[in-house]
């Protein structure tokens, strides 16, 4: 009999109600998902052998990450090899595959319950820690329900609660402020003059836009809370030293401390995600420097939520890439080595660089690349004439980047195939109870199937609440190009 590889894949895929995913462990309070969006192997192969020889360790130097590897993922969506962070998200927030672009809703652009919704239900206190904008893709997988992830508008007043849905999270902090505040104020972002800010306001929210409201925060805050400390994304760690912001950690830290003890006399715990969103944007950038730093800082949150699990061994968490960004690969031109040290000296991302330059006007462009941008932002002690030509040749932000990461990567010998996402299956790093189940090759859907496990989620009865919800903020048919997604860097850098 001819089988049909097509049909195969579509009942796969189908619609339709989730298996239970059995009882929930007795021993588990607290679920933390932790994801490293655009985060391959390759990156953290890099990452390790950078810290290592930096720090001048043994060859058979571990990162913390590396000790909590249990097993990979593959990370298809149903629509395409190559996913993108919506479809990306929604495996781990509804535990079902959807097309690219796809904000919680399934292959019929019909709204799914998500797993942060079921818990919020049942008691937990739920909260989103992310280093892009609140609205972005992942975050707004697990609390809003959108045909396509650039309805942010509408994305904003469901994660804020103020639609149809109610009101699912209990704790945001992150950037993307733009998003929340009406058209005729400076800075916004939004398509309508709507309020979003202040209307959350008037229902109770805290909220918070600078790290000096952020410090002064104590652990038993009025909920809900959002604190959005840029009006885009949260700058890179590379760039910390020009920007007053929380950091992933400090921001991570936090919320625990936060849902802790607002949890603490509750018969649940608190479910939360955080996610080191930036891995994606630097790798979109080709920027080595600025990727690997971002890497670093994931770890360091990775650590600290595996301290916590050490003292409260009631929490489970798990981390994962939704996908590869960027196609790092390490080794380049038939040529067996790779020198990590070339981006030690590297001291602004490459994106902030670029920006800087392209506002210059022509006449002063050669000098700046020649005595900052490549000397000074890349830390390159051998500046070439063809070096700085390449970048001074540069007229738009793509091509300026590109330019900024051969310059580096030449050296490096290293190279990225591309500027968008990779098919390639990413790693699963675990901590706590119950991990083992997650040990080996999965599917992506395995991970949110775990997740509704540990929380004790009916995803069933979840998709049953939002059913009705508005997903639209325009028309938008799935098969109509003029709405369909098409990646820029300026998408990810307004
Ligand atoms: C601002 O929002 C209003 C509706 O609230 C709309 O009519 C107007 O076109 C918007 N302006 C811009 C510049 O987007
Ligand atoms: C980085 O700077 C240090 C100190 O100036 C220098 O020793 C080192 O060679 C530089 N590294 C690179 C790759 O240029
Ligand atoms: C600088 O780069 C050029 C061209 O790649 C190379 O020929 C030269 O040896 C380099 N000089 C140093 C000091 O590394
Ligand atoms: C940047 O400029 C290059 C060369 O002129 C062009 O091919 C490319 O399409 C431009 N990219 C964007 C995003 O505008
Ligand atoms: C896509 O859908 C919108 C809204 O229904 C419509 O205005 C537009 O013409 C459609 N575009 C195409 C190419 O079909
Ligand atoms: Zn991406």
């Amino acid at each position: 009999m001819k089988v049909s590889l097509f049909s195969l894949f579509a009942l796969s895929v189908a619609a339709g109600p989730l298996p239970s995913p059995g009882a929930k462990p007795s021993d588990v309070r607290n679920v933390i998902m932790m994801v490293s969006d655009g985060f391959g192997p390759a990156s953290e192969t890099f990452a390790r052998a950078y810290v290592q020889q930096s720090d001048r360790f043994p060859m058979n130097y571990m990162s913390f990450l590396d000790e909590l590897l249990i097993g990979s993922s593959r990370t298809r969506s149903s629509d395409s090899f190559v996913t993108d962070s919506a479809a990306g998200a929604v495996v781990f927030a509804s535990a079902r595959k959807t097309y690219n672009n796809a904000i919680g809703v399934d292959d019929n652009v019909k709204p799914i319950g998500t797993n942060m919704e079921g818990a919020h239900r049942l008691g937990y206190k739920t909260g989103l820690v992310v280093k892009s904008f609140i609205t972005d893709a992942t975050p707004s997988a697990f609390a809003a329900h959108a045909a396509a992830r650039q309805m942010m508008d509408l994305i904003a007043e469901q994660m804020g609660g103020l639609t149809d849905l109610g009101q699912n999270v209990d704790l945001m902090f992150g950037g993307g402020r733009c998003r929340f505040i009406g058209n005729s104020t400076k800075g916004s972002c939004r398509t309508d003059d709507k309020d979003v800010w202040g209307e959350m306001g008037k229902k109770g929210w805290t909220l918070m836009s600078t790290n000096d409201e952020f410090k002064a925060l104590s652990t038993s805050p009025k909920l809900p809370l959002m604190g959005l400390f840029d009006l885009d994304n949260v700058p890179y760690a590379m760039d910390y030293k020009i920007n007053d912001v929380p950091t992933l950690p400090q921001m991570a830290k936090k919320a625990i401390d936060v849902l802790a003890e607002a949890s603490k006399d509750s018969e649940q715990g608190f479910f939360m995600m955080i996610e080191g969103s930036r891995i994606d944007h630097a790798g979109h950038d080709n920027d080595v420097g600025t990727h690997f730093r971002e890497i670093v800082e994931y770890w360091e949150t990775i650590k600290l939520v595996s301290d916590y699990i050490d003292e409260h061994p009631d929490t489970v968490m798990v981390s994962t890439s939704d996908h590869e960004t960027g196609g790092l690969g390490l080794g380049r031109n038939n040529q067996y080595w790779v020198y990590p040290l070339v981006y030690a000296n590297q001291t602004m991302s490459q994106q902030v660089s670029c920006q800087n330059f392209l506002k210059l006007p022509m006449e002063k462009r050669g000098q700046y690349v020649t005595e900052v941008m490549l000397p000074v932002h890349l830390g390159l002690g051998n500046v070439t004439a063809a070096k700085a030509s390449a970048v001074l040749k540069a007229t738009n932000q793509s091509n300026c980047l590109l330019a900024m990461s051969e310059a580096l990567a030449v050296d490096a010998n290293i190279m990225w195939t591309t500027l968008g996402h990779t098919g390639v299956d990413v790693n699963i790093y675990a901590k706590g109870k119950h991990t083992q189940e997650l040990a080996g090759n999965h599917e992506n859907t395995d991970i949110g199937m775990w997740l509704t496990k540990m929380l004790g989620v009916d995803l069933n009865e979840a998709t049953e609440r939002v059913k009705d919800v508005n997903v639209f903020q325009y028309p938008y048919t799935k098969a109509n190009s003029t709405y369909v997604f098409i990646p820029s860097l300026d998408y990810y850098h307004k």
